[in-house]
């Protein structure tokens, strides 16, 4: 048996300021507490996130969001084995606090600083919740992912299969942009589309037929956009029948791309059938629904993190950082750590595939 590991995670990759203290004890997580500070009010009048006000914001709120999860835990630094940050990928500001933060109290404190990969905070956060045993095939689908990887084990993740372009969040939120509906778009247009008819607009479905895991959002979300500004007259019921129309149409790629997935990942994996989906697009219902729908066919369960634990937060970052603590996969220097604005979880196959490569000419996500 091994002995309790708490740990503070902090997160700031995106929008969201968030700490959490979680125990983690013989593979059982336990949020001790967790805070978050989301950014949404200084990004909506953008109708996006502004790199230049995030960073700003998570600099502003980092110290206080920290103190008041030390504090719902009713600990000190000195009693925490150790402090996992993000450190990549996302935007460099906003890491760069987090991280920054992360290194001072771990130095100050004398424990362990634990750099984490977002995506992988993601990849486990359904073990926040469930006992979910690798390995497990996992759809990740947030604003700037959207992809199929076979986890294996911590650190053992192989990509299957990802969008060629954007990602499915962001399509939400170029959708819920055009029909000016808010920020962020996701909530907003799952709002809308309850009272829509999913039939009325026929968008779309790239890639669909296509016999591999590669998905397209670009085209869709451009067909949302010239459709809305082509119909007569935009009003509420035509915006409700747009969002219907376009997330059914989100909602079939991701089930019929999840069909294919699954039955390479059981044939890959002996037979292995668990399925899981993370990210804050994984907070929508109907694709829920749909995902769970392909899984009964195939013989598989779906796990999917309660809706706060699919969008960013810390107790993600906490939990990969405890696992990592826990298996001795901690660099030895790890607080000379660099901030990664890109970090592919599986970086053998980024880095065999120039398409997912850095800079403007790989693809975003
Ligand atoms: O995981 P996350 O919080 O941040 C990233 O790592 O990207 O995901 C945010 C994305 C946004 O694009 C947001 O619009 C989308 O998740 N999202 C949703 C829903 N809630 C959040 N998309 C569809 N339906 C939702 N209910
Ligand atoms: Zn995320």
């Amino acid at each position: 048996m091994n002995r309790p590991l708490i740990i503070l995670g902090i997160e700031t990759s995106c929008d969201e300021t968030a700490a959490a203290i979680l125990r983690l004890k013989d593979s059982r997580a336990e949020i001790l507490s967790e805070t978050i500070y989301s950014q949404i009010r200084e990004h909506a009048p953008y109708q996006g996130v502004v790199p230049e006000i995030a960073a700003r914001a998570h600099a502003e709120m980092a110290d206080r969001v920290i103190s008041e999860a030390m504090q719902g835990a009713g600990l000190s630094f000195a009693e925490l084995d150790g402090v996992a940050a993000t450190t990549g990928p996302g935007l460099i500001g906003g890491v760069m606090v987090g991280m920054m933060s992360g290194k001072a109290i771990a130095q100050v404190a004398g424990i362990k600083f634990i750099p984490i990969n977002h995506l992988e905070g993601h990849a486990l956060s359904p073990r926040l919740e469930t006992m979910c045993d690798f390995p497990y095939l996992l759809l990740l689908v947030s604003g700037g992912h959207c992809q199929f990887l076979s986890v294996k084990g911590l650190g053992d993740y192989t990509r299957l299969g990802s969008t060629i372009d954007d990602a499915a969040g962001e399509a939400f939120d170029k959708t819920a942009k055009v029909l000016g509906l808010g920020f962020p778009g996701g909530p907003e247009v799952e709002k809308y589309a309850r009272s829509g008819d999913a039939k009325r607009f026929d968008f779309p479905r790239p890639l669909i037929r296509r016999e591999n895991l590669e998905m397209s959002f670009a085209g869709l979300k451009t067909a949302v956009a010239r459709t809305a500004q082509a119909v007569p007259k935009l009003d509420e019921q035509t915006k409700a029948d747009i969002c219907a129309s376009f997330q059914a149409a989100i909602c079939d790629v991701l089930a019929s791309k999840s069909a294919r997935a699954l039955a390479a990942f059981a044939t890959a994996e002996g037979g292995a059938k668990r399925f899981v989906v993370a990210g804050g697009v994984a907070a929508n219902t109907e694709i829920r629904k749909s995902l769970d729908k392909i899984a009964t066919q195939a013989g598989a369960v779906l796990i999917a993190p309660p809706l706060p634990h699919c969008t960013d937060n810390a107790a993600m970052i906490a939990l990969a950082g405890a696992m990592r603590l826990e298996a001795g996969m901690v660099p030895p220097a790890s607080l000379e750590t660099a901030a990664r604005p890109r970090w592919p979880l599986d970086e053998a196959s980024a880095a065999a595939n120039p398409a997912y490569g850095a800079g403007k000419r790989g693809a975003k996500a």
